[in-house]
Formats: C-alpha cells, sequence, structure tokens
C-alpha cells in the first residue's frame, strides 16, 4: 500500500461541486486515489508515508489535455513563417507531416513524443488524449497508435480520417472505404475513440458520417474536429451522433451552441491553434451562455499548434475568450475530463485519481496572471511525484550542489 499526503495547501481547487475552494487543506491518497481531503489541522498525525509541503501554495488537479497529435516527425516552422507574413491555413499542410512521418523510425517517433509528454508534464498536464493521424495508411496509422499505447497517462483516438493523402487525391471515397473498413479493423483495438476532420479540404459530412459511423460499430466513442476554418456542418453532426467532444468550434452559431448543450456534447476549444493560425477565437462566453460544458486542450501538433503548455492555453482563454481564472481552470481539468468521459480526472476528490499539481503561486489566477512563465513546482500522478522543478538542474543551484 502506498500513502501520500500533500500537505500546508493555501489554497486547493479541488474542482469538485460539492466539495468547491478549500484554504490551508490537505489531500490523502492511497495506491493512487485521493482518500480523503480537508484542513490540514484535521489531517491524521503521521499520515503518510511520503508528504509533499505546498508551503502555503496554491494545489490544483493534473491538467487534462483532452486533443493532441503527439506522435509526428519534423516541424513547419516555415509555414507557421509565412503565415505571419499573411498566408492563410489551410489543411493541405497536414500531408508535409504526413510524409516526415511515414519516413521515420519508430524509435524516433517515440522519441519525439516521449519528449513533448515529458514537456506536458512539466506544465502540470497528468492526462493525456492522444491521436494518430500522420501516418494514413494501414500500417503507419497502426504504428502512431502502437507508440501512443505506450505513453505515460494518455488515451489513443484514431484519426485515419485527418486528411485524403496524396495516393488517393483523385479518389477521396476510395480512401474514405479504406478508413472505414480495413484501417478501423486494424486500428480500432489500439483506440478508444474515433476522431475526423469534418471541413472544406478534409472530409464533407457524408464522409465524416461514414467514418464515425464504423468507428462505433467498433466499440469507438466519437469525437470530431469540428467548424475550425469556418462554418460547417461538424458540430450538428457531433450533435446528431452523439459523439463526447466537438473539437475546434471556431465557428459556430447560436444553433450549434444549442444542439451541443442538448445533445451533452462538450465544445472542446483549443485557443492556441486560432493564436498559431490567426484566426478568430471561439466564442467561448456564448457557449458557456447556453449551456455548453467546454474544455480546454493545446491541440498540440506541429502545423497549428506546437505547444503542450495548458497554463498558456488557459492564460489565452482568460484574455481572448474572456473566461474568468476559475472558467478557464475548471476547462482544462474538469472539462477536459469530461471530454474524455474521464469521470475520476480532473478533480481532487474521494474516488479521483491522484493527480495533483503544486504551483509555485498562491492561486490559480496566476496562469493567466504571470503569462510564458513556468509555475508549475511539483507533479503528482497516481499518487506518486513524477515531476519536481527543485530536482531539475537549474535549481540544484540554489541548494549549493554544483
Ligand atoms: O487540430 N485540424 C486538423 N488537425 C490539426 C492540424 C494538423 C496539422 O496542421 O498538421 C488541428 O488543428
Ligand atoms: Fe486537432
Amino acid at each position: 500500500m502506498s500513502v501520500i499526503a500533500v500537505t500546508g495547501i493555501g489554497l486547493l481547487a479541488t474542482q469538485d461541486p460539492e466539495l468547491g475552494e478549500l484554504r490551508d487543506a490537505a489531500v490523502l491518497a492511497v495506491d493512487g486515489r485521493v482518500t480523503w481531503v480537508g484542513p490540514s489541522d484535521a489531517l491524521p498525525e503521521g499520515a503518510g508515508e511520503e508528504r509533499v509541503d505546498a508551503h502555503g501554495r496554491c494545489v490544483v488537479p493534473g491538467f487534462v489535455d483532452s486533443h493532441t497529435h503527439l506522435v509526428f516527425a519534423g516541424d513547419r516552422a516555415e509555414e507557421f513563417a509565412a503565415r505571419l507574413v499573411g498566408l492563410p491555413y489551410a489543411a493541405g499542410g497536414i500531408r508535409t507531416t504526413v510524409e516526415a512521418t511515414r519516413a521515420a523510425t519508430a524509435g524516433a517517433l517515440e522519441a519525439g513524443a516521449r519528449r513533448l509528454a515529458a514537456e506536458a508534464l512539466a506544465s502540470g498536464t497528468t492526462t493525456m488524449e492522444v491521436k494518430s493521424g500522420y501516418g494514413l495508411t494501414v500500417a503507419d496509422e497502426r504504428r502512431l497508435l502502437e507508440i501512443a499505447g505506450r505513453l505515460p497517462a494518455t488515451v489513443a483516438t484514431f484519426l485515419g480520417a485527418h486528411v485524403v493523402p496524396d495516393e488517393y487525391t483523385d479518389r477521396p471515397d476510395d480512401y474514405v472505404d479504406l478508413v472505414s473498413g480495413p484501417m478501423l479493423d486494424a486500428c480500432a483495438p489500439l483506440a478508444a475513440w474515433c476522431d475526423v476532420f469534418c471541413e472544406d479540404g478534409a472530409f464533407d459530412v457524408a464522409q465524416s458520417r461514414a467514418v464515425l459511423d464504423a468507428g462505433a460499430a467498433r466499440g469507438l466513442g466519437l469525437r470530431v474536429h469540428a467548424n475550425q476554418l469556418a462554418h460547417g456542418p461538424g458540430v450538428a453532426l457531433a450533435a446528431e451522433l452523439g459523439a463526447a467532444s466537438a473539437d475546434h468550434c471556431t465557428h459556430v452559431t447560436d444553433a450549434d451552441a444549442a444542439a451541443l448543450a442538448d445533445a451533452g456534447v462538450v465544445a472542446t476549444l483549443l485557443p492556441a491553434a486560432e493564436f498559431s493560425t490567426r484566426s478568430p477565437y471561439a466564442p467561448a462566453r456564448r457557449l458557456l451562455d447556453a449551456g455548453v460544458t467546454v474544455a480546454l486542450a493545446t491541440d498540440c501538433n506541429p502545423g497549428t499548434s506546437y505547444t503542450t503548455s495548458l497554463p498558456f492555453v488557459i492564460a489565452l482563454a482568460c484574455r481572448e475568450y474572456r473566461l474568468t481564472p476559475a472558467e478557464a481552470l475548471r476547462a482544462a481539468t474538469a472539462g477536459g475530463a469530461a471530454a474524455l468521459r474521464m469521470g475520476d480526472a480532473g478533480r481532487l476528490s474521494p474516488g479521483a485519481r491522484a493527480d495533483l499539481v503544486v504551483l509555485d503561486a498562491p492561486g490559480y489566477t496566476h496562469l493567466a496572471y504571470r503569462p510564458g512563465v513556468p509555475l508549475v513546482d511539483a507533479v503528482v500522478r497516481g499518487g506518486r511525484v513524477v515531476y519536481s522543478r527543485r530536482a531539475t538542474p537549474d535549481r540544484r543551484g540554489d541548494q549549493g550542489a554544483p
């Protein structure tokens, strides 16, 4: 049995609707699950083999990044630079990464994904969704999902319908047949979710529906890249099919928002993609006002959003979506968990995973108030300290070591 106590928490933002925010709190976890949350002075004396002292600072649940494309090769810095001088983003850029990814060894792909996962952990992410989608052959998509499955604390999504690969340009419906048949047969056992990029330049609504139906028939939950570049049918399709999440939602109408709310579909908003593609920002307030559950995620990928940092995303959401810091934190924790239908993540209350972040700050408002500054002091995942800033070389100097 392993027991860990996190004590001296100045502010604990539990994200549990009943517990709310606690001051001078402690958290106790046994074998990776939270068993007790309460006032520090009520923690039983001697509880916890392992102790983490938060020294009066703020503790939040580990971030749940419910939308990433972590497994790929190469980068697209030139495409990004071209956008800075006015070129628009188009879905076709995905093919550049497909070419590099197909040419890379599995070892190189896994090393790259692990580097990004470590980066995400150091910024407080304890659960990550990871999509395939840069292979686009049966073997390459499988390879990406195998790698995703080897990363710690990840949930895998099949995104064979990311874009039509070059070799199918003249016969896109044949590619849809491949994805809906043999590719899903090979990939579904390695994934929990099926996603599709429903957009002009990627897949139309009929093609998207075919892929999603085929994914559902194989037991996968559904998610949709919807309404990213323009208003389109993706959000309505996600609502109609009862997807867990409609992602991007940059261009949505009031009717779309009502459909998401009625169907209980989470709107996963990706402001770092909007930042990096210089697109308008999603109408987050309108979605919240319509009663939609909102999640915030990074969309980490080399084309539209090459960041692993949910603190950066939270800062953008506060500034550009006009979310309060409390709303943004909720969306990056409990919201992400809702988007992945994980009832035991994104909150700190008995029964939840013992995944938490000690911030080097008195409150979570600092995540937006101090943008770009690394504020994560320690990360506990599954009841173990898996990251500590004190252990990194630049802090060792503080402690007198070389
Ligand atoms: O979520 N929109 C589709 N997929 C990614 C972009 C992928 C790429 O450009 O490589 C996204 O933004
Ligand atoms: Fe994406």
